[in-house]
């Protein structure tokens, strides 16, 4: 390839630190990810992911949910701009929206979504609050494609992460970011290695 396609040209959206769009910068930049991050959008201003975006030379952009009347318009707003950077894959990295059908329609089979527990237990919010609340000894992160619900659709990788008895919501959090990061480059490649002809 003459580096100037990738084979995954990725649109991520994000919400706050980007500490997951950060892993994708790096792995695209260590030349261990085929993928160009083509625009990251955030729903809210001056979070750290948009400094990221700027240190990697990614072009960047906020969308405010709030200036927005409906979900469909504030939706209609992201994939206008997406699909107008050249993203063909979409990646919720912390995004904290729920998006609409109308979203998922402009990127059918191509919206990929982190969560911080092995869905399906402990979908939504607060997942790492949960499983220390059900005494689980056993969590994870799950990368999935989005459909329709929250939190539901098929999976594509995940990973387990031990609980341990000192553990806060804090602690689990943390160790379980880690895990994130590495579990989110590996569900790329595969799917880069599912696109690639040949
Ligand atoms: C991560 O735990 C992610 O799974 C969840 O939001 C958290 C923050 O991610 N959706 P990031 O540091 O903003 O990438």
């Amino acid at each position: 390839r003459g580096g100037l396609t990738a084979v995954l040209e990725l649109g991520v959206l994000v919400s706050g630190s980007g500490t997951n769009l950060q892993a994708i910068l790096d792995a695209v930049a260590g030349g261990e990810l085929d993928a160009r991050v083509r625009i990251v959008v955030s729903n809210k201003p001056g979070v750290l992911a948009l400094e990221r975006a700027e240190r990697a030379g990614v072009p960047s952009l906020v969308i405010r949910h709030q200036d927005f009347g409906t979900r469909e318009d504030f939706d209609h707003e992201l994939v206008s701009a997406l699909q107008g950077a050249g993203a063909r894959l979409v990646v919720l990295a912390g995004f904290m929206r729920v998006l609409t059908p109308g979203f998922l329609r402009a990127f059918p089979g191509r919206v990929v979504n982190i969560h911080p527990s092995l869905l399906p237990s402990f979908p939504g919010v607060r997942a790492q609050a949960q499983a220390l609340a059900h005494g689980v000894k056993v969590t994870g992160c799950t990368v999935h494609f989005v459909d329709e619900g929250v939190d539901t659709g098929p999976i594509i990788a995940q990973r387990a992460v031990p609980v341990l008895d000192a553990d806060t919501a804090t602690t689990l959090t943390t160790r379980i970011l880690e895990q994130e990061h590495s579990l989110l480059v590996e569900a790329l490649r595969r799917l880069a290695a599912r696109q690639e002809p040949g």
